[in-house]
């Protein structure tokens, strides 16, 4: 039997991807851009055994046991990796060196997230990428990341995007079979460490539209869209670009806000339209423009961006996160169970209350109200980190007889 571990990162697109020109293939309408989020903070493990005395793969998602054959997605992770592993084998004996035919074992697989996915929090990406990642680790493969990113594409699209650290660009290509369509890294977590990130997880009763049937949606319904993947998105992608290379947060700010403003713009544009922003997300875009407004340099110092649904997630310099914690903890308080921020990189001194307004003439405090507990009912602070990890033997979520602990 052999048995890998291993844990992929998540990450949050500030030039957004949304439209797929092959649904089977996960091709996309558009390029994409995002920043890859520490593993400390959020992550996706998987551990996957191998044996030839297993007769059936088996699936576990946190948890609960799942039937691998229905998932769709999962399977195409499989069937290539798979493929790629029976012809490593076929060459190694071809050479006349001996190999374990792992590519027809069956499967023991284990995944789940440190993060309780009813917080709503994207997981696809790194649960996707932790997958494709650890079948290329149990299975021998190369670990070039572009080449493994078309096979997590396939997973999930974001997924491609989840095996590189630091800044990564998903590119759409133009090949029929998605040979092309591939994530590769702009510039790794050392480039740029000075930036965070705060996930303010915003309470939602509805249970939203997917991303991936919304997308499709606004694929055959939006003219917004058309505009936004010819004209907007590829000069977006090259300014884009080109601040990070020059740490340039005014222009990186500006360009994430207006990214995800225009994303859901063709949510709204499509119909029927979709919402995927509610009172206490808009308010978090109010707060964050009045705060650069307010700015006693004039430079711009927070961006925000949401996905397929209502959290915000705040880029920042380092420098500012901890006025920006303050801030929000200050419109949006939590409970006072100790959930609401955990303060991994200790930015509070020990008995500091959170919730204090930036002493600032200029910033108006009217601006929003003050929610009630809860509206935001956890911050997570991140930062700008490295791609997938190989882990110890110790951190194994299966058994000696791998079967789920
Ligand atoms: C809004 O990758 O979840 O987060 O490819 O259908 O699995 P599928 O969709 P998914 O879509 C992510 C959409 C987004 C923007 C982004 O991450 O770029």
């Amino acid at each position: 039997m052999k048995t890998v571990t291993c844990t992929a990162p998540v990450n949050i697109a500030v030039i957004k991807y949304w439209g797929k020109r092959d649904t089977s293939l996960i091709l996309p309408t558009n390029d994409s851009l995002s920043v890859t989020l520490s593993q400390d903070i959020l992550h996706s493990k998987t551990t996957i055994s191998a044996s030839e005395t297993f007769t059936s793969d088996r699936l576990w998602l946190n948890g609960k046991e799942e039937d691998i054959t229905k998932n769709k997605r999962m399977h195409n992770c499989f069937r290539e990796t798979r493929a790629l592993r029976a012809a490593f084998e076929e060459e190694e004996r071809r050479h006349g060196r001996e190999v374990a035919p792992l590519s027809t074992w069956k499967v023991h697989v284990c995944s789940e997230n440190n993060f309780p996915t009813a917080a709503g929090l994207a997981s696809s990406a790194s649960g996707l990428a932790a997958l494709v990642f650890t079948l290329a680790k149990l299975f021998d493969l190369s670990t070039n990341m572009s080449y493994l990113s078309r096979i997590a594409r396939q997973g999930s699209g974001s997924a491609c995007r989840s095996l590189f650290g630091g800044f990564v660009a998903w590119e759409m290509g133009s090949e029929a079979d998605g040979s092309d369509s591939l994530a590769v890294q702009v510039a790794p977590e050392s480039h740029w460490p000075d930036l965070q990130a705060l996930i303010c997880v915003v309470s939602d009763a509805k249970k939203g539209t997917s991303s991936t049937e919304g997308m499709q949606n606004t694929v055959k319904t939006s003219p917004l869209l058309q505009h936004r993947i010819k004209e907007v998105v590829p000069a977006r992608m090259k300014q884009m670009k080109q601040a990070i290379l020059d740490r340039d947060f005014e222009t990186f700010a500006n360009l994430t806000m207006q990214d995800s403003n225009q994303f859901h713009a063709v949510c709204l544009d499509t119909l029927p339209p979709i919402f995927y922003l509610n009172d206490t997300s808009r308010a978090i875009i109010k707060l964050v423009h009045e705060y650069n407004n307010a700015s006693p340099d004039g430079k711009l110092r927070a961006a925000y961006t949401f996905d397929a649904g209502p959290n915000a997630v705040i880029y920042a310099p380092k420098e500012h996160m901890k006025e920006i914690i303050q801030l929000v903890a200050h419109y949006f308080p939590g409970a006072a169970d100790g959930s609401y921020f955990a303060d991994p990189y200790r930015i509070l001194q020990s008995n500091e209350a959170l919730g204090a307004i930036p002493a600032n003439d200029r910033f108006n405090a009217a601006c929003i109200p003050v929610f009630p507990v809860g509206a935001v009912s956890r911050l997570l602070h991140t930062e700008v980190a490295d791609g997938p990890r190989v882990v110890g033997k110790d951190e194994s979520l299966l058994n000696a007889d791998a079967i789920v602990l």
